[in-house]
């Protein structure tokens, strides 16, 4: 069975792997490309837009697929409305990753906000050291708050786009553990943290360091995923492909 996983994340990584060697599924892994050098997958993969919910119907059809996981990253929005649109369009079955979102804790110190702008604005009109750790898509938001100093935690340079006037950076990829990130954290004397509610185990160490040195966390709340049929992991949408397969 011809199968599309749309991704990246930790979960369409641990499906890929998954689906490795398996011969009841022919799979091909899809990345945006945003990032120059993804590490390779275990499975056949392209890379690149399809040209909006249609160009992906048509490479569906093109394709023979006959189920698409969207495994994207809970705050990709756009190509999950694509995937339902396409998957309508094209007659072929949908389920979308929603990975659970984070929850305050007990000690907890956050302030929940909408959109990167928002959170500029959160940071308020005294100066302060901020640990950004939003990806690198959503920096030029924080150049309207430039009275604060950021370290900014990124894959790559976000390149040629406007910035805040004090930003370092720190080129690094997850997974990140809390010990690690409070001491990063005290090191550079960070005083707040800025942080998507991706729910990754693998970036939730910065929340459990905040928590422990008592910081104050940015909290991006996630937009609504578009999905037709919901799974929470990558083994939840293995189960749901095994069960498409027997049909
Ligand atoms: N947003 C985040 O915070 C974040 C964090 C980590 C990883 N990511 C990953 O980075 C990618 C881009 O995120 P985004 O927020 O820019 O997405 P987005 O706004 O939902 O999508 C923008 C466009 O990127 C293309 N696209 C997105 N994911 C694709 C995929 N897996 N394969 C092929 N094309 C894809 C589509 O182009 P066409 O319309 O031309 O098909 C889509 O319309 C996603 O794959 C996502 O999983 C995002």
């Amino acid at each position: 069975m011809r199968i599309l996983i749309l991704g990246a994340t930790a979960e369409a990584s641990a499906l890929a792997k998954r689906l490795a060697g398996d011969n009841r599924f022919q799979p091909t892994l899809s990345f945006a490309g945003r990032t120059a050098s993804p590490a390779a997958p275990p499975i056949p993969y392209r890379v690149g837009g399809f040209g909006g919910s249609e160009g992906l119907a048509a490479w569906i059809r093109a394709e023979g697929i006959r189920a698409v996981v969207d495994a994207t990253h809970p705050f990709a929005a756009r190509i999950s409305a694509n995937a339902v649109k396409a998957a309508e369009a094209a007659g072929v079955a949908l389920a979308t990753v929603i990975r659970p979102a984070w929850t305050p804790q007990k000690g907890d110190r956050w302030t929940s906000v909408p959109t990167p702008e928002a959170a500029a604005a959160a940071l308020g009109p005294v100066p302060r050291t901020v640990f950004l750790a939003t990806g690198r898509l959503e920096l030029p938001a924080f150049a309207a708050a430039p009275h604060h100093r950021y370290i900014a935690r990124v894959i790559e340079h976000p390149g040629d786009v406007a910035l805040p006037p004090q930003i370092d950076f720190i080129y690094d990829r997850g997974p990140f553990n809390a010990a690690a990130e409070a001491r990063l954290l005290a090191d550079r004397r960070a005083e707040i943290v800025v942080s998507k509610n991706s729910g990754s185990a693998a970036t939730y160490g910065k929340i459990e360091a905040a928590r422990a040195l008592s910081l104050p966390v940015v909290m991006i709340e996630r937009p609504d995923k578009p999905a037709l049929q919901a799974v929470n992991s990558a083994a939840q949408a293995m189960r749901w492909l095994e069960s498409r397969q027997i049909r």
